[in-house]
């Protein structure tokens, strides 16, 4: 049985992720926790090399499966390499993006069948899922509108091979991260990204303290 805690933060682009990711594996630490942080895709060497593969674009040409098996690939060897070691050493884990992005981005919002996304989901992820997914909530149009500003601090640069979808594929993404924490309610909390940076990680603290007692 693993022994840390292993929360994953969701939701579409522009949501602020990266910075609450940072955010709440500072207060963790605070505690006295060992905080592993984390991402996806990549996060392990070898899915770090997966990552160029599929945000280039180069990998679009094998369409929206072969795009999931690719994700579930690097999602395998970044579990593998350090995700459960992490947590059976008793650390807690902090990951930006996990299977719900496959649900959201290859499933409901590329039209893939759930099945197949949910079978892929259960060779790969097994009987690791989070303890707790946060899902930064944010309307379609307002991330595209950060995105298009410099996003999370940077300056504006090209749009990636998602970031490029058009606004009905954004908001396709929102309503399927919406389902999934309501069909999920015990592991997925809702936390609206349109509050000031502060207020999001209050929230987000809010759930962690109440649902895994750090
Ligand atoms: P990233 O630069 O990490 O962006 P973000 O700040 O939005 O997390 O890029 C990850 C991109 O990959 C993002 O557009 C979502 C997409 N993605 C999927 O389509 N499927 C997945 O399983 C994962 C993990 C990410």
């Amino acid at each position: 049985m693993a022994k840390g805690k292993f929360i994953t933060l969701e939701g579409g682009e522009g949501a602020g992720k990266s910075t609450q990711a940072r955010l709440l594996a500072e207060r963790l630490r605070e505690r006295g926790h060992k905080v592993v942080e984390t991402r996806e895709p990549g996060g392990s060497e070898k899915a770090e090399t997966i990552r160029e593969f599929l945000l280039s674009g180069e990998a679009e040409p094998y369409g929206p499966a072969g795009e999931a098996v690719l994700f579930s690939a690097a999602r395998d060897d970044h579990l593998q390499q350090v995700i459960r070691p992490a947590l059976e050493r008793g650390d807690w884990v902090v990951c930006d993006r996990f299977a719900d992005s496959t649900r959201a981005y290859q499933g409901a919002a590329s039209g893939m069948k759930p099945g197949v996304i949910e079978a892929l989901e259960q060779v790969v992820v097994g009987d690791t899922p989070p303890d707790l997914t946060v899902i930064l909530d944010l309307p379609a149009g307002e991330g595209l509108k950060r995105i298009a500003a410099g996003g999370e601090g940077g300056a504006p640069q090209a749009p990636d091979r998602f970031e490029s979808m058009d606004l009905r594929f954004h908001e396709a993404l929102r309503r399927s991260f919406l389902d999934i924490a309501r069909e999920e309610p015990a592991r997925c909390a809702v936390v609206d990204a349109r509050q000031p940076e502060s207020a999001v990680a209050e929230a987000i603290w809010d759930a962690v303290m109440e649902r895994l007692q750090p």
